[in-house]
């Protein structure tokens, strides 16, 4: 601390070696160290810590003045002429911007320095000192410029000026070296640069002189001119120095400065200037954020280049994922049937719930819109944990694809992925058939539509059983399997379905798959699925349809005891009157002998013993008239008070074996 204070001590007394007398006055600044008592700064200005006469600093359009505090004696007395004076300086113009600058700096000698205002910009923070050319203002100036203004001759000139900013003459900065050989200077290049003026009394010449720093005073002055100051300066007068900025902006630094009167300025110790740095703490600060966003941009885009071809990989694989589908060997021969599980998907807008169409024992059907075709489609998505069967599914499920008869659904294709199966059908626009018939229906079918319906099935399961060219069992037929178009028709879906879910379900022990009610009593015994079985469940399905009452319909919901539609018409047909079971939505317009043929053919139908049922041909050939159906007794039906033949345990035993959800979904819900 003490070491410090002495230095400083020891540096001012250096620094400012006074010598003032009332003739000769010289005065010497290497470097403003403190205590600094003689000069004096106004607007922007300031000493800094360092040592440095800082003229400007970055405050755009602002000026800043810097004077030596004491009056300085130019004539002995007023009638004298000007006497002889020399002054050196060094200084640096820094600006924000390399190369740029503005606005400029100027050596003053004025009558007066406490100027109210500053003027900046091209002024050089002159214009109160100078308001225009007029002898009355006394001011003799040497400018630094670093703007070309109308009047200048570039932006980078040094002139003397005699009471106006107009120059008397001016020179580009640089200076001549001893061969004659002009060197030029750059004045906002940011380096330190040393400036010598001289007044001769006698000969009224002033030499303007300047070089790079540390180079010694060039022999042939930059700017010279002959004129008598005696008409410029009066008998007392300030020096100093003035600076402006713009809206760009430049730092203007002095580092060191010495002046007499009558005789050369003395020496600048020049190593003991203080020193700044070539470029400012806010260009440093610009070219960290230029760096530094350089960097972002070298670290973000290898980043960018790195991480988006893995997102887009990310993207593409989960999108892959979301819509794999397995294709095995054996299934290209069904190439033609299959569909890709993204139409699908997009079909049924990512099967949300609004396109639900029913849910059912072996999954839930969609209703979608083809992309391309615009084809209007239901989408049966069944669940498969189990891959068995599946082969063999697939392959009929093909060979359906290839059927075509007027009252079967239309099968357009399936899609098989990891756990689940997707059918595709034609959307039938009219639901399905149950919905008619039960739950109190909006709208009931005469019995006409309802004739027709079963006609259609009937032909559909002819067709299956016989006219195909291998005999292919529904397994499931029942009133929600019975879709019907846009005309009403009867189209029987769902074929096959009941054997794959059959299998999946438990293999161990039964393939009995279907819906209770339905089944035919040797097809719970044997587990084995016959068009005998098929023909037994169309005739639960006639029954149904002239009755209008459901397979199992639970008498009593307490004791919870179940009524067998086929048992309950039978009861009517014992008690010798077989149309009491008839549908009471039905009016008038129904023929009795039909409705009467339709429901002793649904219990011919439905007998226990498979080999008294008739078969599908027969069943058509009744319906349709062309073979009348025999005038048969309720005794002709052997057995038939056991119809169902379907011991008590048989319940339980059924719904163990098949693990019961599939066809109590089915019962519940009348899903297709
Ligand atoms: C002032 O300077 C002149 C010229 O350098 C010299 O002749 C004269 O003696 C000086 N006077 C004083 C008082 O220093
Ligand atoms: C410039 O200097 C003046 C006077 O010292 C000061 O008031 C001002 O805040 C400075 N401006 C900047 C930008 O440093
Ligand atoms: C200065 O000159 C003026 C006229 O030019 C004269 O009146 C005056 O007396 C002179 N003063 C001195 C001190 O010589
Ligand atoms: C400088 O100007 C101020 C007012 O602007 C004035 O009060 C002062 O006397 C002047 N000083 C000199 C030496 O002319
Ligand atoms: C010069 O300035 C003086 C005093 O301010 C004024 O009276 C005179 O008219 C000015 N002359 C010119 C040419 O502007
Ligand atoms: C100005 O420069 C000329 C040419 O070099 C020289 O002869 C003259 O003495 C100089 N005058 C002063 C005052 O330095």
């Amino acid at each position: 601390m003490l070491l410090q204070l002495l230095t400083i001590f020891f540096f001012s007394l250096l620094s400012q070696s006074l010598q003032i007398s009332s003739q000769n006055l010289s005065f010497t600044f290497n470097g403003f160290y403190p205590p600094l008592t003689d000069i004096s700064v106004q607007g922007i200005s300031s000493v800094t810590p360092k040592g440095v006469l800082k003229l400007t600093n970055f405050t755009t359009t602002d000026s800043g003045h810097a004077f030596y505090s004491k009056q300085i004696r130019f004539r002995d007395s007023p009638n004298d002429t000007v006497s002889s004076f020399s002054t050196t300086f060094v200084f640096v113009i820094r600006p924000l911007v390399p190369g740029i600058g503005a606005d400029g700096m100027a050596f003053v000698i004025a009558p007066n320095f406490s100027v109210p205002t500053a003027a900046p910009s091209q002024d050089l923070g002159l214009f109160n000192i100078i308001n225009n050319d007029n002898d009355t203002h006394h001011v003799f100036a040497v400018e630094f410029d670093t703007v070309q203004d109308s009047f200048d001759p570039d932006n980078n000139h040094v002139g003397i000026d005699i009471n106006s900013l107009k120059s008397v003459k001016t020179s580009p900065a640089g200076y001549w070296n001893e061969n004659d050989q002009f060197n030029k200077l750059t004045l906002v290049s940011a380096e330190r640069m040393q400036v010598w003026v001289d007044y001769d009394s006698r000969t009224h010449q002033i030499n303007v002189t300047m070089a790079p720093f540390r180079k010694d005073k060039p022999k042939k002055p930059l700017v010279s001119i002959v004129r008598d100051l005696s008409s410029v300066l009066l008998q007392d007068m300030f020096v100093g120095f003035s600076s402006a900025t713009g809206s760009i902006l430049s730092e203007h630094f002095v580092l060191g400065w010495s002046f007499r009167v009558k005789g050369e300025a003395p020496l600048l110790a020049l190593s003991k200037l203080p020193k700044v740095g070539k470029r400012s703490w806010m260009t440093w600060f610009a070219l960290m954020f230029v760096v530094l966003i350089f960097l972002i941009i070298l670290c973000v885009i290898p980043l960018l280049i790195i991480c988006l071809p893995i997102c887009l990989l990310r993207c593409i694989l989960r999108r892959r994922r979301k819509f794999a589908e397995e294709i095995e060997d054996w299934e290209t021969e069904f190439a033609k049937n299959r569909m890709k599980f993204k139409d699908l998907y997009y079909a049924t807008k990512g099967f949300k719930d609004e396109g639900l169409l029913g849910r059912g024992g072996f999954g839930s059907v969609y209703k979608g819109i083809m992309p391309k075709t615009k084809k209007e489609i239901a989408v049966k998505r069944v669940s498969n944990k189990s891959q068995q069967g599946l082969k063999e599914f697939v392959s009929e499920i093909a060979s359906i694809g290839r059927m075509s008869h007027r009252n079967l659904v239309p099968l357009l294709g399936y899609c098989r992925r990891k756990d689940e199966l997707l059918l595709v059908y034609e959307y039938m626009p009219n639901g399905s058939l149950d919905k008619y018939l039960h739950n109190s229906p909006e709208v009931s079918l005469d019995w006409n539509q309802r004739i027709k319906i079963i006609k259609g099935v009937a032909s559909a399961l002819f067709f299956l059983h016989e006219e195909w060219e291998q005999v292919v069992i529904h397994r499931d037929v029942k009133s929600s399997n019975v879709l019907l178009d846009a005309e009403h028709n009867g189209r029987l879906g769902d074929f096959g379905l009941a054997r794959l879910c059959g299998h999946g379900t438990d293999p161990e022990t039964t393939n009995v798959a279907g819906t209770w009610g339905y089944l035919a009593p040797d097809h719970i015994r044997t587990g084995r699925a016959t068009t005998a079985t098929d023909v037994f469940a169309f005739g639960v399905l006639l029954l149904e349809v002239a009755s209008g009452r459901r397979p199992i319909e639970v008498q009593d919901s307490v004791s919870g005891e179940r009524v067998f539609l086929v048992d309950w018409v039978f009861q009517f047909w014992i008690d010798g009157n077989i149309l009491g079971a008839k549908d009471p939505n039905l009016w008038y317009d129904y023929e009795v002998g039909e409705i009467e043929m339709v429901l002793k053919l649904g219990l011919l139908c439905s007998q226990s013993d498979p080999e008294n049922r008739p078969t599908m041909r027969q069943v058509l050939h009744y319906l349709r008239g062309d073979v009348t159906l025999p005038n048969l007794q309720p005794s002709d039906l052997r057995g038939s008070e056991r119809l169902l033949g379907i011991p008590e345990v048989g319940f339980s035993e059924l719904s163990l074996s098949t693990g019961g959800s599939s066809i109590t979904n089915s019962l519940l819900s009348g899903g297709r």
